[in-house]
């Protein structure tokens, strides 16, 4: 089995190597390919990547590379995990947002739309030349933002699915509050890509007793401590929203917050510094803990369990982003939902989800509609005039539920053009 990691030069590629490494029952992987075009970053990542692999008596063969087509040829699999622009890039898409009392995060909002612009196109392309070199290569798209992403590449004819570690995560926790392997915890998840609740805990599988309401009597501080969200909310809900939902439920809260320290990029950037000394010091064989203090935790057992799954065609439930086909009857049978499916060499299919409730369903819609106008504006060519443009990220932020008002929007609109420009053919 070869797979190949697009963005391989990442300082997370060790929590993945890790993940191979460990699972390589379930995942056999012969020939492992680090695709990244900054050489510096890969000399290290792969050095240390082939020392994990090596203390491990993993066998298989790790291979660095700038060249996307040599390094994806025959690939089974080709993980995309790449950050168009850097921590740099992240940093604006964190900050101007704030300058007009709005959320400046990378993935929700204004700063996920300019993450959305910079990153589809990109992410097309190398699609593209991964079909002619690998053409039976399932993608499995890590970068962010997930959800526009992947409706790309879907829309695109690809062999995508989308993934994301926060249902990973909420099944670790669960298992342990309760008690029991993480693979008996079946979470009944629904929503968009960062925009997910919990409805369900259930022990065994889709159809186990619902553990939740257990759950939150029991440990109900520790997990709204968690979200940073007050119990009593979590409580009145009876479900448990993922720490995104923060920036929906306590907006005014959270701009506040961003307002008054570092943004996480710069965060990021500096542990990045350390990670890669780290990295380049030839006694080092294993992951820093370091790494744990980056939001990705269990992304490398995700990554292992969906590839296997679609590569040994094993037919289990896993959570990923697909397209809703009706599985949410209010959306667009071609909008990308986060839900649990079964995965098979065929790829993914939701399992049903009964009726939602409204405060769910309509933040869902409206979040769909935004991630529909973000793709249109994302996939403008040169082709477009700078009016054009424009108006098509006005409009996808118009119709975003945390922007909502045209001077918002427009305000938002000049900063977001005037950062990105260079990322942006039609501007
Ligand atoms: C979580 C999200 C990812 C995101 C990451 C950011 O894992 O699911 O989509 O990229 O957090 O973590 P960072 O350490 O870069 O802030
Ligand atoms: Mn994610």
């Amino acid at each position: 089995m070869k797979l190949a990691v697009v963005g391989g030069g990442s300082t997370y590629t060790p929590e993945l190597i890790d993940g191979f490494a460990r699972l390589r029952d379930t995942l056999p992987i012969e020939e492992l390919v680090l695709v990244d075009p900054a050489a510096d970053r890969l000399e290290l990542v792969g050095g240390l990547a082939r020392r994990i692999f090596a203390k491990q008596g993993h066998p298989g063969r790790i291979v660095t590379t700038a060249d996307l087509e040599s390094g994806v040829e025959g690939a089974d699999a080709v993980l995309l995990q790449l950050r168009v622009g850097g921590q740099a890039a992240r940093n604006q898409d964190e900050t101007w947002p704030l300058e007009c009392g709005c959320i400046g995060q990378e993935t929700t909002g204004a700063g996920g739309l300019a993450k959305a612009l910079r990153t589809v196109p990109v992410v097309l392309d190398i699609a593209e030349r991964v079909r002619r070199v690998a053409p039976q290569a399932w993608i499995i798209d890590f970068t962010n933002p997930v959800g526009i992403v992947t409706r790309a590449l879907l829309q695109a004819g690809h062999k995508a699915v989308g993934l994301c570690n926060v249902a990973i995560g909420f099944q670790r926790k669960f298992a342990a509050l309760l008690d029991v392997a993480p693979d008996q915890v079946h979470l009944d998840h629904v929503g968009l890509n960062h925009l997910t609740w919990e409805r369900g805990v259930r022990l065994g599988g889709p159809d186990g007793a619902d553990l939740l309401p257990k759950l939150l009597a029991e440990h109900g501080d520790a997990i709204a401590s968690d979200l940073h969200m007050p119990k009593e909310i979590v409580d009145r809900l009876g479900v448990v929203p993922s720490y995104y939902l923060r920036y929906y439920y306590a907006h005014d809260e959270v701009v506040r917050e961003l307002g008054t320290k570092p943004s996480r990029a710069a965060e990021v950037a500096a542990m990045e510094k350390q990670l890669l000394e780290m990295y380049g010091d030839p006694a080092l064989d294993e992951k820093p803990a370091l790494l744990a203090k980056r939001g990705g935790a269990y992304y490398s057992e995700a990554a292992v369990a969906l590839a296997s799954s679609l590569l040994r065609d094993t037919g289990d439930v896993q959570v990923v982003n697909t397209y809703n086909n009706g599985t949410l009857p209010f959306l667009a049978d071609d909008a990308v939902i986060e839900v649990p499916a079964v995965v098979d060499a065929n790829g993914a299919t939701p399992l049903p989800v009964p009726t939602l409730e409204p405060l769910y369903a309509g933040l869902i819609a409206g979040v769909t509609a935004y991630e529909d106008l973000a793709l249109r504006a994302a996939v403008l060519d040169g082709r477009a005039t700078s009016a054009q443009g424009r108006n098509a990220v006005f409009t996808a932020l118009l119709a975003h539920p945390l922007v909502g008002q045209y001077t918002y929007a427009e305000g938002l609109t000049d900063r977001l053009l005037a950062h990105n420009r260079e990322h942006l053919a039609w501007a």
